[in-house]
């Protein structure tokens, strides 16, 4: 009995110690400034689509349009490039938007840092994971809203009446209002292969 809980606790301390002795590859500077060029590409595009959209059609197509494009570019932008890409919130319009436990870190860590005023344009959160014998890099960049959001996540009581009823209609559960120039409104979130 005593030789077999030693083994069992001989083989325990093995799969520890080669859990971690396994390091995760470094993310190089060449990915990691890859990255920050896809995520500020995504939203730029994200945001000319919207901007021509509100130009040409005015505020009410916009809406719909922006939903759209959003979730198209989301399957399309990050297939075409290898790598997962989306935006995430605490406080979604679009429950497929709704962080999972990695993009929860990193949103509380932006949260963290907005507070005591050290968010900057620089701001970024790094994690490597394996899954299935594969290493893929997570990375999240913060969203910081502009004054052409407000038009669509600004103060509920004071948006076009037209404008909160395709929200509502289209997103019963919406979140995504009352916010203000400059509050932390989400983050792009990239997920990328980088070594199998
Ligand atoms: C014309 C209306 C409109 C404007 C203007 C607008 N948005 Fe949105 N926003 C939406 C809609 C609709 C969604 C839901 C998209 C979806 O289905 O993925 C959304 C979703 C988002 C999300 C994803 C998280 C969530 O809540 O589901 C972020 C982040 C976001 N918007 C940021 C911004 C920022 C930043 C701006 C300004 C640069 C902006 N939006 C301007 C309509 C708008």
């Amino acid at each position: 009995m005593k030789s077999l809980v030693l083994i069992i606790a001989l083989s325990l301390t093995f799969v520890i110690t080669s859990c971690k002795s396994k390091t995760p590859p470094e993310i190089t500077d060449q990915v990691k400034s890859g990255l920050k060029s896809d995520a500020q590409n995504f939203m730029k595009t994200l945001k000319g689509v919207l901007i021509r959209e509100i130009e040409s059609k005015g505020i009410i197509n916009a809406v719909s349009v922006c939903s759209d494009t959003a979730q198209l570019m989301t399957n399309n932008y990050g297939v075409q490039k290898g790598i997962f890409i989306k935006r995430v919130s605490f406080k979604n319009r679009n429950p497929v938007n709704k962080p999972d436990e990695i993009e929860s870190n990193a949103l509380k860590k932006f949260e963290e840092l907005k507070a005591e005023g050290k968010l900057n344009p620089e701001t970024a959160y790094f994690e490597t994971i394996e899954e299935e014998g594969v290493t893929k890099v997570r990375y999240l960049v913060p969203i910081i809203l502009q004054p052409e959001c407000l038009n669509c996540h600004g103060d509920w009581n004071a948006m076009d009446p037209e404008v909160k009823k395709i929200i509502s209609d289209k997103y019963p559960e919406d979140k995504a209002v009352d916010y203000k120039v400059g509050d932390l409104r989400g983050a792009v979130s990239i997920e990328k292969v980088i070594s199998k």
